[in-house]
């Protein structure tokens, strides 16, 4: 319960992403002038940046329903037409990993996003026949981590494209403060600032780190959060000055020592390290390019002086 309190449910409420705020607001607002639906909605960035959060709040400025699935979740062209004859006019229908959709169900869904119809096929061979199924006006939120992920004609069936970014850190020392009012845990200012310089600029990493805080100044008998529990805590949390934790060291150790220094290729460094590929392409890499810690180069990835200096090891 707490978990969903802690999400903003209006634009207002909604700390940082200034740019794609601005824009939504003027949509929504523009849509419901003229008692539509709003166009569809296509949020990508990096996990943890809050594309679910606002596509809840999309729904609730717009004042209609928010429904929720994910790509994966839907495995046959059946599964979309449920969902979608279920909905009332206006409703917001949200597709989480939206790029995961599998491609027979992607196809049902472009005449259904352009002209709110289903074209199901029924039955196989000579008897098979194709029913027309009229749907309401809806706005579909898909969110995946790269718009690139999506095919072209699914990208191109979204009239509003907002790109997250990586939040700064100012913005995460709000939203830090933020939730320790709603968790009414008194915070210092330098505590707040401190976990949100160290939580790779995104709100799912700063609520999970002040909650572990939390705990930790709350076992210790304390009634605020000090600057000096902070840091003793984070260093428990394996959380270093960058906010690097375990996998970012084992991703940037890996290339520095094992392929000096790069470049190497993405499949390489994740059998290396036994992760995902695509896990260190979406939830690791995008900060440390951000940061400059790796660069990408067509022979594959290499590690900065930057990264070199960060850990005290000479090139
Ligand atoms: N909690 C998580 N992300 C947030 C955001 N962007 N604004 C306010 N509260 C949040």
């Amino acid at each position: 319960v707490v978990e969903l309190s802690l999400r903003p449910t209006i634009l207002a409420e909604y700390i940082g992403q200034d740019k794609v705020k601005e824009n939504l607001h003027i949509f929504i607002q523009a849509a419901k002038m003229r008692e539509e639906a709003l166009d569809h909605v296509l949020l990508y960035g990096p996990p943890g940046l809050g594309k679910t959060t606002l596509a809840a709040i999309i729904a609730n400025e717009m004042g209609v329903e928010f429904r929720s699935t994910s790509g994966p979740a839907i495995e046959r062209s059946g599964d979309l037409a449920a969902i979608l004859s279920s909905l009332e006019p206006g409703d917001v229908l949200f597709i989480d990993e939206v790029h995961r959709l599998p491609r027979s169900v992607e196809e049902v869904l472009y005449p259904a996003m352009e002209d709110y119809f289903l074209d199901i096929v029924i039955g196989t061979g000579p008897s098979a026949r194709s029913v027309r199924i009229d749907l309401p006006p809806f706005t579909l939120v898909g969110a995946t981590t790269r718009a690139g992920l999506l095919s072209a004609p699914l990208r191109d069936r979204f009239g509003v494209l907002s790109r997250l970014e990586f939040y700064e850190t100012k913005d995460l020392c709000h939203i830090i403060e933020r939730t320790a009012s709603i968790f009414q845990m008194p915070i210092k200012k330098e505590a707040a600032e401190e976990i949100a310089s160290r939580s790779r600029g995104t709100p799912r990493i700063a609520n999970r780190l002040l909650k572990r805080i939390r705990d930790i100044s709350q076992v210790g008998g304390e009634s605020e959060i000090t600057l000096e529990t902070t840091r003793r805590a984070l260093q428990m949390l394996q959380v270093d000055h960058a906010g690097l934790d375990h996998i970012d060291h084992k991703l940037l150790k890996s290339i520095i020592q094992d392929f000096n220094g790069g470049p190497v290729g993405l499949d390489t460094i994740a059998a290396t390290i036994g992760e995902e590929a695509q896990t260190i392409e979406d939830v690791y890499e995008p900060y440390l390019l951000q940061i400059g810690f790796i660069q990408r180069t067509p022979r594959g990835r290499i590690v900065t002086e930057k990264a070199y200096t960060h850990f005290g090891i000479e090139r």
